[in-house]
Protein backbone atom coordinates (compact mmCIF):
# COMPACT_ATOMS: atom_id res chain seq x y z
CA UNK A 1 0.00 0.00 0.00
CA UNK A 2 2.74 2.80 0.76
CA UNK A 3 4.67 1.00 -2.29
CA UNK A 4 1.74 2.16 -4.50
CA UNK A 5 1.23 5.41 -2.88
CA UNK A 6 4.90 6.85 -2.89
CA UNK A 7 4.76 5.69 -6.95
CA UNK A 8 1.37 7.50 -7.48
CA UNK A 9 3.12 10.62 -5.46
CA UNK A 10 6.14 10.48 -7.52
CA UNK A 11 4.10 10.32 -10.67
CA UNK A 12 2.09 13.61 -9.79
CA UNK A 13 5.64 15.45 -8.83
CA UNK A 14 6.96 14.60 -12.24
CA UNK A 15 4.22 15.38 -14.29
CA UNK A 16 3.47 18.72 -12.19
CA UNK A 17 7.61 19.64 -12.49
CA UNK A 18 7.55 18.58 -16.16
CA UNK A 19 4.46 20.67 -16.99
CA UNK A 20 5.17 23.90 -16.49
CA UNK A 21 4.91 25.32 -19.76
CA UNK A 22 2.51 23.18 -21.70
CA UNK A 23 -0.16 25.68 -23.05
CA UNK A 24 -2.93 23.52 -21.94
CA UNK A 25 -1.71 24.28 -17.97
CA UNK A 26 -1.13 27.88 -19.04
CA UNK A 27 -4.42 29.06 -20.48
CA UNK A 28 -6.53 27.85 -17.99
CA UNK A 29 -9.11 29.68 -16.25
CA UNK A 30 -8.87 29.85 -12.66
CA UNK A 31 -11.93 30.06 -9.95
CA UNK A 32 -10.28 31.48 -7.45
CA UNK A 33 -11.72 35.14 -7.60
CA UNK A 34 -12.06 37.10 -3.96
CA UNK A 35 -8.77 38.07 -4.05
CA UNK A 36 -8.72 40.14 -7.13
CA UNK A 37 -11.31 42.49 -6.41
CA UNK A 38 -9.18 43.99 -3.54
CA UNK A 39 -6.95 46.71 -3.85
CA UNK A 40 -5.17 48.79 -6.98
CA UNK A 41 -3.30 46.91 -9.70
CA UNK A 42 -0.70 47.92 -11.71
CA UNK A 43 -0.37 46.88 -15.63
CA UNK A 44 2.96 44.63 -16.13
CA UNK A 45 2.50 43.78 -19.78
CA UNK A 46 0.37 43.30 -22.35
CA UNK A 47 -0.14 40.73 -25.16
CA UNK A 48 -1.99 41.68 -28.03
CA UNK A 49 -3.19 38.92 -31.29
CA UNK A 50 -1.37 39.77 -34.70
CA UNK A 51 -4.98 41.58 -35.82
CA UNK A 52 -4.50 44.44 -33.00
CA UNK A 53 -1.24 45.04 -34.15
CA UNK A 54 -2.45 48.62 -35.14
CA UNK A 55 -2.92 48.85 -31.99
CA UNK A 56 0.32 48.16 -30.45
CA UNK A 57 1.97 51.63 -30.83
CA UNK A 58 -1.25 53.19 -29.38
CA UNK A 59 -0.90 50.42 -25.89
CA UNK A 60 3.00 52.13 -26.28
CA UNK A 61 1.85 55.66 -25.27
CA UNK A 62 0.90 54.74 -21.55
CA UNK A 63 3.45 55.16 -19.47
CA UNK A 64 1.49 53.26 -16.89
CA UNK A 65 -2.05 51.96 -16.39
CA UNK A 66 -3.66 50.80 -12.96
CA UNK A 67 -7.26 49.45 -12.12
CA UNK A 68 -9.05 48.95 -9.53
CA UNK A 69 -12.19 46.97 -8.88
CA UNK A 70 -15.28 49.10 -7.09
CA UNK A 71 -17.93 47.02 -5.27
CA UNK A 72 -20.70 49.25 -4.28
CA UNK A 73 -23.62 48.00 -2.68
CA UNK A 74 -25.11 46.44 -5.78
CA UNK A 75 -22.85 47.29 -8.80
CA UNK A 76 -19.31 46.68 -9.80
CA UNK A 77 -17.21 49.23 -11.31
CA UNK A 78 -13.85 48.67 -13.07
CA UNK A 79 -12.16 51.79 -12.29
CA UNK A 80 -8.89 52.18 -15.05
CA UNK A 81 -6.42 55.20 -14.66
CA UNK A 82 -3.76 55.56 -17.18
CA UNK A 83 -0.59 58.13 -17.53
CA UNK A 84 0.46 59.60 -20.50
CA UNK A 85 3.71 62.10 -19.73
CA UNK A 86 2.18 64.41 -16.88
CA UNK A 87 -1.46 63.55 -17.67
CA UNK A 88 -3.55 60.81 -16.43
CA UNK A 89 -6.73 59.66 -17.76
CA UNK A 90 -9.39 57.94 -15.97
CA UNK A 91 -12.19 56.03 -17.22
CA UNK A 92 -14.97 53.86 -15.24
CA UNK A 93 -16.90 51.27 -16.82
CA UNK A 94 -20.07 48.90 -14.74
CA UNK A 95 -19.21 45.44 -14.86
CA UNK A 96 -21.11 42.25 -14.31
CA UNK A 97 -19.12 39.25 -12.38
CA UNK A 98 -19.61 36.53 -13.04
CA UNK A 99 -18.08 32.65 -12.72
CA UNK A 100 -14.47 32.95 -14.23
CA UNK A 101 -14.60 36.87 -15.15
CA UNK A 102 -16.52 39.52 -15.86
CA UNK A 103 -18.09 41.11 -18.94
CA UNK A 104 -18.60 44.55 -19.75
CA UNK A 105 -21.95 46.43 -19.46
CA UNK A 106 -21.25 48.64 -22.25
CA UNK A 107 -18.98 46.45 -24.73
CA UNK A 108 -19.39 42.94 -26.49
CA UNK A 109 -15.96 41.61 -24.33
CA UNK A 110 -15.54 39.50 -22.27
CA UNK A 111 -12.94 38.82 -19.56
CA UNK A 112 -11.26 36.00 -18.25
CA UNK A 113 -9.47 35.41 -14.90
CA UNK A 114 -6.38 32.92 -15.73
CA UNK A 115 -3.70 31.01 -13.98
CA UNK A 116 -0.53 32.86 -13.31
CA UNK A 117 1.95 31.03 -11.09
CA UNK A 118 2.35 34.99 -9.56
CA UNK A 119 1.37 35.08 -6.48
CA UNK A 120 0.93 38.84 -6.51
CA UNK A 121 -0.30 38.78 -10.41
CA UNK A 122 -3.55 38.78 -11.98
CA UNK A 123 -4.34 37.76 -15.55
CA UNK A 124 -6.70 38.83 -17.75
CA UNK A 125 -7.55 37.46 -21.61
CA UNK A 126 -10.21 39.73 -22.87
CA UNK A 127 -12.10 38.05 -25.72
CA UNK A 128 -14.31 39.41 -28.64
CA UNK A 129 -18.37 38.19 -29.03
CA UNK A 130 -17.48 35.32 -30.64
CA UNK A 131 -15.07 34.43 -27.93
CA UNK A 132 -11.85 34.91 -29.62
CA UNK A 133 -8.80 35.80 -27.43
CA UNK A 134 -8.00 39.18 -28.21
CA UNK A 135 -5.60 40.76 -25.61
CA UNK A 136 -4.37 39.47 -22.12
CA UNK A 137 -3.13 41.86 -19.51
CA UNK A 138 -0.41 40.70 -16.71
CA UNK A 139 -1.23 43.25 -13.66
CA UNK A 140 0.85 42.72 -10.63
CA UNK A 141 0.36 44.40 -7.12
CA UNK A 142 3.79 44.92 -6.53
CA UNK A 143 5.15 45.60 -9.86
CA UNK A 144 7.71 43.59 -9.23
CA UNK A 145 8.06 40.28 -11.56
CA UNK A 146 10.78 37.49 -11.64
CA UNK A 147 12.17 36.31 -14.29
CA UNK A 148 10.43 33.36 -14.35
CA UNK A 149 7.29 35.31 -14.16
CA UNK A 150 7.94 37.37 -17.46
CA UNK A 151 9.01 34.15 -19.29
CA UNK A 152 5.47 32.26 -18.00
CA UNK A 153 4.11 35.60 -19.60
CA UNK A 154 5.63 35.19 -22.44
CA UNK A 155 4.70 31.55 -22.72
CA UNK A 156 1.01 32.41 -21.92
CA UNK A 157 0.99 34.86 -25.23
CA UNK A 158 2.54 32.07 -27.11
CA UNK A 159 -0.15 29.60 -26.49
CA UNK A 160 -2.83 32.56 -27.97
CA UNK A 161 -0.73 33.11 -31.16
CA UNK A 162 -0.11 36.52 -29.97
CA UNK A 163 2.54 38.94 -30.62
CA UNK A 164 5.76 39.26 -28.11
CA UNK A 165 4.40 41.01 -25.43
CA UNK A 166 5.00 44.96 -24.49
CA UNK A 167 6.64 45.02 -21.14
CA UNK A 168 5.44 48.15 -18.80
CA UNK A 169 8.24 49.81 -17.13
CA UNK A 170 8.00 48.98 -13.40
CA UNK A 171 9.10 52.66 -12.56
CA UNK A 172 7.03 54.83 -14.01
CA UNK A 173 4.58 56.77 -12.03
CA UNK A 174 1.01 55.52 -11.66
CA UNK A 175 -1.81 57.78 -11.72
CA UNK A 176 -2.99 59.20 -8.65
CA UNK A 177 -6.50 57.00 -7.10
CA UNK A 178 -9.91 59.52 -6.43
CA UNK A 179 -11.06 56.06 -4.21
CA UNK A 180 -11.89 56.96 -1.02
CA UNK A 181 -12.30 53.48 0.49
CA UNK A 182 -10.32 51.76 3.19
CA UNK A 183 -9.05 49.62 0.29
CA UNK A 184 -7.09 52.38 -0.95
CA UNK A 185 -4.46 53.91 0.77
CA UNK A 186 -3.03 57.16 -1.20
CA UNK A 187 0.02 57.31 0.71
CA UNK A 188 0.92 53.51 -0.26
CA UNK A 189 -0.08 54.66 -4.21
CA UNK A 190 2.11 57.17 -4.18
CA UNK A 191 5.21 55.65 -2.88
CA UNK A 192 4.61 52.76 -4.88
CA UNK A 193 4.78 54.85 -7.86
CA UNK A 194 7.77 56.84 -7.37
CA UNK A 195 9.60 53.34 -6.82
CA UNK A 196 13.01 54.10 -8.89
C1 LIG B 1 -19.50 42.85 -3.42
O1 LIG B 1 -19.97 43.13 -2.12
C2 LIG B 1 -21.06 42.33 -1.73
C3 LIG B 1 -21.53 42.83 -0.37
O2 LIG B 1 -20.46 42.97 0.50
C4 LIG B 1 -20.61 40.86 -1.69
O3 LIG B 1 -21.68 40.04 -1.33
C5 LIG B 1 -20.11 40.47 -3.07
O4 LIG B 1 -19.60 39.14 -3.04
C6 LIG B 1 -19.02 41.41 -3.54
N1 LIG B 1 -18.69 41.08 -4.92
C7 LIG B 1 -17.45 40.80 -5.32
C8 LIG B 1 -17.30 40.46 -6.76
O5 LIG B 1 -16.49 40.82 -4.58
C1 LIG C 1 -15.26 56.56 -11.06
O1 LIG C 1 -16.04 56.21 -9.93
C2 LIG C 1 -15.55 56.73 -8.71
C3 LIG C 1 -16.41 56.20 -7.59
O2 LIG C 1 -17.76 56.39 -7.84
C4 LIG C 1 -15.57 58.26 -8.76
O3 LIG C 1 -15.00 58.78 -7.55
C5 LIG C 1 -14.72 58.72 -9.94
O4 LIG C 1 -14.81 60.12 -10.06
C6 LIG C 1 -15.22 58.06 -11.22
N1 LIG C 1 -14.33 58.40 -12.31
C7 LIG C 1 -14.75 58.75 -13.52
C8 LIG C 1 -13.72 59.02 -14.53
O5 LIG C 1 -15.94 58.81 -13.78
C1 LIG D 1 -23.20 43.16 -29.08
O1 LIG D 1 -23.55 42.08 -29.91
C2 LIG D 1 -24.93 42.04 -30.22
C3 LIG D 1 -25.20 40.75 -30.97
O2 LIG D 1 -24.20 40.48 -31.90
C4 LIG D 1 -25.28 43.29 -31.01
O3 LIG D 1 -26.65 43.27 -31.34
C5 LIG D 1 -24.96 44.53 -30.18
O4 LIG D 1 -25.20 45.69 -30.94
C6 LIG D 1 -23.53 44.50 -29.73
N1 LIG D 1 -23.30 45.58 -28.79
C7 LIG D 1 -22.25 46.39 -28.84
C8 LIG D 1 -22.15 47.42 -27.77
O5 LIG D 1 -21.37 46.29 -29.70
C1 LIG E 1 -13.37 38.17 -33.03
O1 LIG E 1 -11.99 38.12 -33.26
C2 LIG E 1 -11.59 37.21 -34.28
C3 LIG E 1 -10.09 37.20 -34.36
O2 LIG E 1 -9.47 37.41 -33.15
C4 LIG E 1 -12.20 37.64 -35.60
O3 LIG E 1 -11.85 36.71 -36.60
C5 LIG E 1 -13.71 37.70 -35.44
O4 LIG E 1 -14.27 38.21 -36.63
C6 LIG E 1 -14.09 38.60 -34.29
N1 LIG E 1 -15.52 38.55 -34.11
C7 LIG E 1 -16.25 39.63 -33.88
C8 LIG E 1 -17.72 39.42 -33.77
O5 LIG E 1 -15.76 40.74 -33.79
Amino acid sequence: MSVLYAIVFLCLVSVSNSATLVCEDLVRPIDQLDHIFVGRWALAAGGLTTLQSAYVEKFKTRDSASIHFLNETSKMTLMRAFSFGDSCYYSNSSITVGESGFSFADYNTTVTFLYTSCPDCMLMRFDNESKDPLRLYLFSRSREMKEEEVEEFKAQAKCFNMLPPIMMDPTKELCPEHVSSDLADPNDATTDGQKA
